[in-house]
């Protein structure tokens, strides 16, 4: 006991002293937030790193991407913060080949040791270090299964001329392709110089080129610091096209006109957001499309999200998922789960903020129907996680040790932390709510947020011991108990009751050439979330005739937007419709999207010929799929065993 506050004593002393001599260099001050005393490290399950011992500040890397042997050789500079009497640095790998470590400026080979391989958190990186050590430098290379980076053949981009790499670095992967403290507690900023092949473009999650360069030698810096999940690396061939002074698209250069048409709201969305939550922080705002084999719809890698190409429906209609990585910006990238177990503060925090850029942009109408789909999901989860026996992962705090963080990937963190947080709303009133979370973003930005720091700091800012229309009874009921509550918002949306009924005379009788006319389709009267809806809501003992029926009026298996088609193949799969099988293996062939892939061959695998069927098709698929993706469909298959 006596110790540990002697500890704490000197914690606040160096913290001082680190902070008031370090006049000049700002950006170092503003990574020593991780060690400031209100935001101490927790201790991070999917982490080897001590960071109360020696706490990496800024990584410089130099790179040098190879696509023929598929690896990465990089010089990792790590600026360490030590602690007292530090003897060691602990860093997170995965997979690395670590050739050699020096210190500072020093070309005398150090020490160090590789801990034993755990299947998801890899090695820990035991370096020999002095108090006084300032800088680590790390020779390695990565491997060429490295499980953050997909290498990707001509033939797997659009274009189909040149090859592509993307990462993947969350939750915790970015330790497979750089030796770092790989948890979202921990912060730095980066500077990078990454050689690709001549004629291909480099990017990542910092201040990026717009042009090629003809050396093939990019540059790169992020000054504000970020945890290591959100450091990320796109190679290939890849132009950009303006859509504001501060936002803008990256796409292969086939895709890039309809990345631009699509995403031509986005100078507003960005405004929106700032109109809502505060200043954007990180300057530029920019999207890349990526090849389909990107393993999610998004991801918020900062200054630059990371997209899938599936959200390019010719209509704009899916953009919602940009309005989600956009959100991010604010919760996750500027108030981050401290580990993941607190998962929800960044997702749920997220998908709210999310519905609110869209409601605000687009109106009510449009926000309800999609919180309506979001309550579909969720509920559908919870029934099938309670029946499966995992209603612990039904509580918005989980508990992950020992398992892949990626177990936390469920609709709980999305939308039941959405559905709490619209609660509060309801109770305590929008306006007090939103002058809430203004503050907490302001208050928190650059910081990491545990869920116990979040319910004080709600109890002290707005619940106020039951003053302001809620209870922390209410609250932590949503937090640690698991399910959903009775108590809960309850969307509506009148565009998905004329939906509805519409359905109910169609399952009565009535043909759909006379409820849905050749003008609705054209006009398209109903938009993609009516149509999702639509198709959702299918009865259980439709007969091949109605699918057949319906398929003729509305064409759905050769539906060009993704969602509807992905709903559809579903429903074909469940009552058999062999009409829409060949769509459905050249959409799993085609696209690496987990979200669409798990459903898909989860479905197929409730039959005995479905299962044949899976697994020939997995078969001619995998190739195409990213390892978050393969991670979770080999085991489902059951092909884990037999990989190699
Ligand atoms: N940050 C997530 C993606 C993620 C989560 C990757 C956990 C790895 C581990 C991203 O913001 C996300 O939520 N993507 C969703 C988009 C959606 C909810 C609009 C996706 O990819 O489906
Ligand atoms: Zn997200």
């Amino acid at each position: 006991m006596l110790k540990k506050y002697y500890y704490f004593a000197f914690f606040i002393l160096f913290q001082f002293l680190l902070t008031s001599c370090d006049s000049e260099k700002s950006e170092t001050k503003k990574a020593n937030t991780n060690k400031s005393a209100t935001n101490m490290f927790e201790n991070d399950p999917h982490s080897y790193a001590k960071p109360q011992e020696a706490v990496i500040t800024h990584l410089d890397w130099e790179a040098t991407v190879d696509f023929d042997t598929k690896t990465i050789d990089a010089l990792a500079s790590l600026s360490v913060e030590t602690w007292e009497v530090a003897t060691k640095i602990i860093l997170d790998t995965k997979g690395l080949n670590i050739k050699k470590i020096t210190l500072d400026g020093g070309t005398e080979e150090v020490t160090y040791s590789l801990g034993d391989e755990d299947k998801h958190m890899g090695s820990a990186l035991i370096i020999n270090i002095l108090p006084e050590t300032k800088t680590v430098n790390i020779s390695y290379s990565t491997a060429p299964d490295a499980e953050a980076i997909q290498w990707l053949n001509p033939a797997q981009t659009a274009g189909k001329r040149s090859p592509f790499l993307l990462t993947q670095s969350e939750a915790i992967l970015a330790r497979s392709w750089i030796p770092i403290q790989d948890s979202p507690g921990i912060r730095f900023t980066y500077n990078a110089k990454v050689k690709v092949p001549k004629g291909l473009m480099a990017l990542m999650s910092a201040k990026n080129p717009t042009k090629k360069n003809i050396n093939g030698i990019y540059e790169f810096e992020m000054t504000q610091p970020i945890p290591a999940y959100l450091l990320a690396l796109a190679v290939g061939d890849i132009s950009f096209m303006p859509l504001s002074d501060r936002t803008g698209v990256y796409a292969e250069p086939d895709l890039v006109s309809k990345a631009a048409y699509e995403f031509s709201d986005l100078e507003n969305m960005v405004a929106a957001a700032e109109s809502l939550y505060g200043p954007y922080q990180w300057e530029r705002y920019d999207i890349i499309v990526l090849p389909p084999s990107f393993p999610f719809g998004g991801m918020e890698n900062p200054r630059l999200t990371f997209a899938t190409p599936t959200i390019l429906a010719g209509d704009r209609s899916l953009t919602s998922l940009i309005a989600h990585e956009l959100a991010h910006s604010w919760s996750g990238n500027l108030v981050t789960n401290d580990t993941w177990d607190d998962f929800w503060l960044n997702e749920g925090f997220t998908v709210y903020f999310e519905h609110r850029i869209m409601e605000k942009l687009y109106g009510r109408d449009y926000s309800e129907m999609l919180a309506s789909l979001a309550l579909q999901d969720l509920e559908k989860e919870v029934d099938a996680m309670i029946k499966n026996g995992q209603k612990e992962d039904t509580k918005l705090k989980l508990k992950l040790k020992g398992r892949n963080p990626d177990d936390g990937m469920t609709s709980i963190a999305y939308d039941k932390g959405y559905f709490f947080l619209r609660n509060i709303e309801e109770k305590v009133g929008r306006e007090k709510f939103d002058g809430f979370l203004k503050a907490y973003f302001e208050e928190n930005a650059f910081k990491s947020m545990t869920t116990e720091k979040f319910v004080k700091y709600l109890n002290r800012n707005l619940v106020r011991n039951g003053k302001n229309g809620i209870t922390m009874a209410e609250i932590k009921g949503w937090i640690y108990q698991p399910g959903l509550p009775k108590d809960r918002p309850k969307p509506h949306s009148d565009k998905f009751a004329k939906v509805d009924s519409v359905l109910n005379v169609w399952k009565n009788g009535e043909s759909i050439r006379t409820l849905i006319s050749q003008k609705d389709i054209a006009n398209k009267t109903w938009s993609t979330h009516e149509w999702l809806h639509f198709i959702r809501s299918l009865p259980k003992d439709m007969t091949i005739k109605q699918m057949q029926e319906l398929d003729r009026r509305l064409n759905f298996t050769n539906s060009k937007n993704s969602e509807i088609l992905a709903a559809w193949l579903e429903q074909s799969i469940r009552h058999d419709y062999k009409w829409a099988y060949n769509s459905l293996k050249s959409f799993l062939i085609n696209t690496g999207r987990r979200k669409f892939l798990t459903p898909l061959y989860a479905e197929m695998l409730k039959t005995e010929d479905g299962k044949i069927m899976a697994n020939r098709i997995y078969k001619k698929a995998r190739p195409n799929y990213h390892f978050v993706a393969t991670s979770t469909l080999d085991k489902l298959l059951g092909w884990e065993e037999d990989k190699e």
